[in-house]
């Protein structure tokens, strides 16, 4: 191991001790005793339960803490849940539970899947006849779907598979490029090594069964797999959530006198703008995805799927629009998200990882649809909540209670000083200095 060299061969290979005294000597100014120590401090006691965690990645030094809470009072579809949520936001969790708590009074949140159906694609050059190249394929579409049945004969039995596919010509756009897409049924699970296994399979076979077709030219016989993949845009595997009431059972708000009348108007309108400006699309979302994505984690689901989705689907009308929309009508209120997420129960971390596992377990081991429906309605809780604040008493009240209880934390406040200065800061600019300030001034002796 070279010592003082910024660049290394052989990294993944060196004990973690020696990666992280390398990582120390290196990159880091304190000492390689005192960063294994810091480093040591975040592993987990248990050897066992550390190699699983370390298995899940490479190169791991150390596990990187962040709060797993519980949004409790979510009366999803008659069934009330208390809803893990892995997030290192603050106000997130304590936003989706007041949400969740307003509306167990009125009615809940209704929800249901709209569909499941996922995607792949096998991405090619062919360079000759087009109309050859159609009717070959509709030729072969069974024989292709035959020709992954030793992956497909599991998924099948319970109930998934190959749903259908087709050929797509994009030669008006790149030379020579079509794609094979195909859609795929995976039940429980994501299915994300399932699709691409039959993904690899269609690229062989359509490359193969085109060189030793006598009808193709030798230029034809060249066709050259792109790369074979599925897509983490399934605008098919949707799922809806909604919350309703009547207007005056929205209730009384502190905030300047506020009717229930008038906050539902203003809550429209609010919806509305982020309907039709980007702009505002983009953080209304974000918001969104506070709360999805705080429970796709905790279930052990990939959050960068569902995240790149969500905003794909966001502009699918070619403006980037809010996911979720409003209407007050006839004196009702309603406000509703319908959003793809591909989830699964069953595999990947799900299973594998304790805190997931036990996540899931929380849920009542739901099926992937029924996650799907917790989740979307996580995400709508978490919307409401924030456009709640927002048009009403404004974010940073909430978030300055949130940042003080934080500081207070930091500066090892008792519970004496935390409530004088929850009820000094109540009214005043929370800043770490501030907060400082008044904290030096209580414990002057005397
Ligand atoms: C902050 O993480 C999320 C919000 O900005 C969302 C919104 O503006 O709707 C509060």
């Amino acid at each position: 191991m070279e010592e003082n060299e910024k660049e290394i061969s052989g990294f993944s290979k060196l004990t973690k001790r020696d990666k992280i005294s390398w990582l120390a000597k290196n990159f880091l100014y304190a000492s390689p005793v005192e960063i294994l120590k810091e480093f040591a401090e975040y592993w987990h006691d248990n050897v066992e339960a550390q190699k699983l965690l370390d298995g899940f990645s490479e190169n791991t030094l150390t596990n990187f803490p962040v709060p797993f809470g519980i949004a409790p009072n979510f009366k999803i579809n008659d069934a009330v849940y208390a809803v893990p949520m892995v997030t290192e936001e603050s106000s997130v969790v304590a936003a989706a539970s007041n949400a969740a708590k307003f509306w167990i009074s009125r009615g809940g949140f209704k929800t249901h899947v709209i569909s499941t159906k996922k995607v792949g694609q096998v991405h090619f050059v062919y360079r000759g006849d087009k109309e050859k190249l159609f009717s070959f394929f509709a030729g072969i579409k069974a024989d292709l779907k035959k020709s992954v049945q030793p992956i497909t004969a599991k998924m099948e039995e319970r109930g998934g598979g190959v749903v259908d596919m087709e050929l797509i010509d994009y030669t008006l756009l790149e030379p020579d490029y079509y794609q094979l897409r195909a859609y795929f049924e995976t039940v429980d699970s994501m299915g994300a090594n399932f699709i691409n296994s039959c993904l690899e399979e269609f690229g062989k076979q359509l490359a193969f069964r085109i060189e030793h077709n006598a009808a193709f030219t030798t230029l034809e016989k060249e066709i050259e797999i792109v790369m074979c993949i599925l897509s983490n845009y399934t605008p098919d595997c949707l799922v809806t959530a909604e919350v309703s009431c009547k207007v005056e059972e929205l209730g009384t708000f502190d905030y300047g006198n506020m009717t229930a009348e008038e906050f539902a108007w203003k809550f429209q309108r609010a919806v509305n703008i982020a309907r039709l400006d980007p702009y505002r699309a983009t953080t209304h979302n974000k918001g969104i995805m506070n709360g999805i994505d705080a429970v796709v984690m905790a279930t052990g689901n990939d959050f960068r799927a569902i995240e790149a989705c969500a905003h794909t689907y966001a502009c699918r009308d070619g403006i980037y629009r809010s996911l979720s929309e409003c209407k007050v009508e006839n004196g009702i209120f309603r406000f509703w998200l319908t959003i793809p997420i591909a989830i699964g129960t069953v595999g990947g971390l799900t299973t594998l990882h304790p805190l997931a596992k036990r996540s899931l377990e929380l849920l009542g081991n739901p099926n992937a649809k029924k996650l799907m429906e917790i989740i979307a309605c996580a995400g709508l809780a978490q919307n409401f909540a924030a456009i709640r604040s927002l048009t009403t008493v404004g974010i940073q009240a909430g978030h300055m209670k949130m940042h003080l209880t934080n500081i207070l934390a930091s500066m090892q406040a008792n519970e004496d000083e935390i409530g004088k200065a929850k009820k000094f800061f109540s009214d005043k600019v929370v800043s770490v200095s501030a907060v400082r300030e008044f904290l030096e001034k209580l414990r002057i002796p005397g």
